[in-house]
């Protein structure tokens, strides 16, 4: 049901190529979906305005000998995300290592460079709050020139951390089609909408019957058996055990959620991420179809194909529009200026395809009327006319509209704990727009609230909306469900559990600090050998959300004087404190433990916190150690690359 065209056939791309009558492919090294959407988009491009004959290539797809043969006639884009210190993203880890042998193992050519032949186009996603900000776009680059590969336009470079990867991406795309039209004398066309995917209103079906897909995760959920192994393709559909409040205020929530693994073979170990699928909001489904003219045929069974054969349709069909929208598309993202100007096309009136023109070329215009509202793509098209949309084809929409992402938190228990329960720490996003009549929600803390609400019999649920849990009305589970997988994380305790630890973990950066402290004071109680194990917290007050605060006291009595807690409680007092500033007043605590080799962990905001704490702790080994700050800059540096200290951060 996953219909991954390549898996089924060959891993050699030039006969891929070759017989789908292809000239130009792209491939994506990704880990959330966002350079898969960007080579999704490129592909689209290419084709439309170009003529292109365009497929994408998962990285982990295809074998890579054969490149010194990639005819000059061709053209092959990179489109690289990188991932956490620098390190490739999952699917992209192969090919990272058969380019970086020296020197790779080319099936033909010996010579120096065997990849003159090579025409490529290279753009990479990063952020810039990392120290290896886009590094495997840089290094991708270095090593193909080197290897003798002809570099199309320049190697782009999207800023996640400035919030400007939209803006960086579409700034970087047209000079360089204007130098690949060049070089391949490829003559530009009025860009005509050209479907990649057929839809047929199926009316021989109705949803009721067995074979229409109405979200059941995978094949075997819809059979009512669940099989291993569970990852980023066959998410294991949890029991949620538990599900409480932990702050105390009305107006904001932080869900604490236990998820049951316990029939399963999952297995995660502390530090770990666990990633869950969600479902979008019943009222964000209702608006789009309703925008969409789609509201009358929500129920419909459609049939979708790829128009050739590498065109891959990202969901099971016969479906139906309500499926794949509510279940598979990432409808309440912000709307790209990009997707804007393709829809001008399908206005419902000349006004309004005057605007949308008018927003999708004028950047700054499109920031003051969408891009500053945060407005999700129904939210746009309904403030730039109230008529519905209807002329916009279903494919258009799923071809442009991302694929629904799971989302990644990290664990907040103690594997050696408890190994079958999973623990969840997450604020539930609502963030109220100045200026604007809504409130944007993060889709999957929202949906879990949702859950909870739902569950706990909660006499005023959320007005999310949600209409189905997990697996449509043919659900076979009882009570509720989530489904998930385990990421695997480098961000881990030391083995010998006398080594002391310094954790600087303010609101939800916490979480992983729940389950290091859980495992410190079990192995204590157990009459291990544990060393200083000291929290730097941080929330705004200890009377609203002060995350796990009667737990604290129960791991102070197993571990005693060597769990040191810190609070930084910002809004108790006039003047804020946060957890940098305390980590200043302890500094000769913390050079002190440094120097009996402590590692130094930091989890939560990437943006500020975690680069002040970074500066933070250079100060303080400077003044502790007497050296200037230029030689604490590179102790810090140093911590970082042996892996004393290690992050675990977002933006
Ligand atoms: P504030 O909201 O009162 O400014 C968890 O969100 C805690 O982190 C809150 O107490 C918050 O304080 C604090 N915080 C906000 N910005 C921070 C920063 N740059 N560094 C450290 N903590 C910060």
């Amino acid at each position: 049901m996953n219909g991954s065209a390549a898996k089924k056939g060959s891993r050699n791309i030039l006969e891929k190529m070759d017989e789908s009558g292809k000239n130009c492919v792209i491939f994506y090294g990704s880990q959330t979906g966002t350079a898969e959407d960007y080579a999704s988009r490129l592909a689209k491009e290419g084709s439309s305005r170009f003529g292109l004959k365009t497929m994408t290539a998962d990285l982990e797809d295809y074998d890579y000998e054969n490149l010194d043969q990639f005819p000059e006639d061709k053209i092959a884009f990179f489109v690289m995300a990188t991932y956490g210190e620098g390190e490739p993203t999952d699917n992209a880890v192969e090919f990272w290592e058969f380019m970086n042998a020296e020197p790779p193992s080319f099936s033909e050519s010996s010579e120096d460079k065997p990849l003159q032949n090579l025409r490529y186009v290279a753009f990479g996603l990063g952020n810039n709050t990392y120290e290896h900000y886009n590094s495997m776009v840089r290094n991708l680059d270095k090593i193909l020139t080197g290897l003798g590969g002809k570099r199309i336009g320049t190697a782009g470079e999207g800023d996640d951390g400035a919030g400007t990867m939209e803006e960086d991406f579409l700034a970087w795309k047209e000079p360089m089609w204007t130098a690949l039209a060049e070089d391949m004398g490829l003559e530009e066309r009025e860009a005509v909408y050209e479907p990649v995917f057929s839809v047929d209103e199926r009316d021989d079906l109705s949803p009721e019957d067995d074979t229409v897909y109405l979200g059941e995760p995978n094949k075997n959920h819809l059979e009512g058996t669940q099989k291993g192994p569970f990852n980023a393709h066959n998410p294991y559909i949890a029991p949620i055990a538990e599900s409480r409040e932990l702050f105390t205020v009305k107006d904001r929530n932080c869900l604490h959620v236990e998820i049951d693994v316990s029939n399963s073979n999952i297995s995660y170990t502390t530090g770990d991420h666990i990633a869950v699928w969600p479902t979008n909001a019943g009222m964000e489904v209702d608006r789009f179809v309703k925008v969409f003219g789609l509201e009358e045929k929500r129920d419909r069974v459609i049939s979708m194909k790829g128009l050739d054969p590498t065109a891959k349709v990202p969901f099971p069909t016969p479906t139906t529009y309500d499926t794949a929208i509510r279940y598979h598309m990432e409808i309440c993202a912000p709307v790209s200026r990009q997707f804007i100007s393709t829809l001008a096309a399908f206005a419902p009136n000349e006004d309004a395809k005057k605007e949308m023109t008018r927003l999708g070329s004028d950047p700054d215009y499109f920031k003051e009327k969408i891009a500053s509202q945060y407005m999700n793509i129904s939210q746009a098209c309904a403030s730039v006319s109230s008529e519905p949309w209807s002329a916009v084809p279903f494919s258009c929409l799923v071809e442009t509209i991302n694929k629904l992402q799971p989302r990644y938190y990290s664990i907040s228990s103690s594997s050696a704990v408890q190994p079958k329960k999973i623990s969840v720490t997450a604020v539930v996003e609502s963030i109220r727009i100045p200026g604007a009549g809504h409130v944007v929600k993060g889709v999957t803390t929202n949906y879990l609230l949702a859950l909870k609400q739902k569950q706990n019999g909660d006499p005023s649920p959320s007005p999310h909306g949600l209409t189905y849990n997990i697996t449509g009305p043919r659900n076979k589970y009882d009570g509720f469900h989530v489904p998930v997988h385990v990421r695997h994380s480098n961000f881990k305790l030391p083995s010998d559990p006398s080594k002391p630890i310094i954790m600087v973990g303010p609101g939800t950066g916490v979480a992983p600090f729940r389950g290091f402290v859980q495992e410190r004071a079990a192995a204590a109680k157990k009459g291990e050998n544990v060393g200083k194990t000291v929290l730097f917290y941080g929330c705004r007050r200890r009377s609203e959300d002060w995350l796990y605060k009667d737990e604290w006291d129960h791991f102070q009595e197993a571990l005693g004087d060597n769990l040191v807690i810190f609070n930084a409680f910002s809004r108790d007092q006039e003047k804020k404190v946060y957890v940098q500033h305390l980590l200043k007043e302890n500094g000769t605590l913390v050079n002190e433990l440094l120097q009996k080799k402590a590692n130094f962990y930091v989890c939560g905001d990437a943006a500020h916190m975690a680069r002040e704490v970074n500066d933070v702790l250079g100060q303080i080994i400077a003044k502790e150690r007497g050296v200037d700050e230029k030689k604490a800059e590179q102790t810090v540096k140093s911590m970082r690359s042996s892996g004393v200290y290690q992050e675990d951060v977002w933006s």
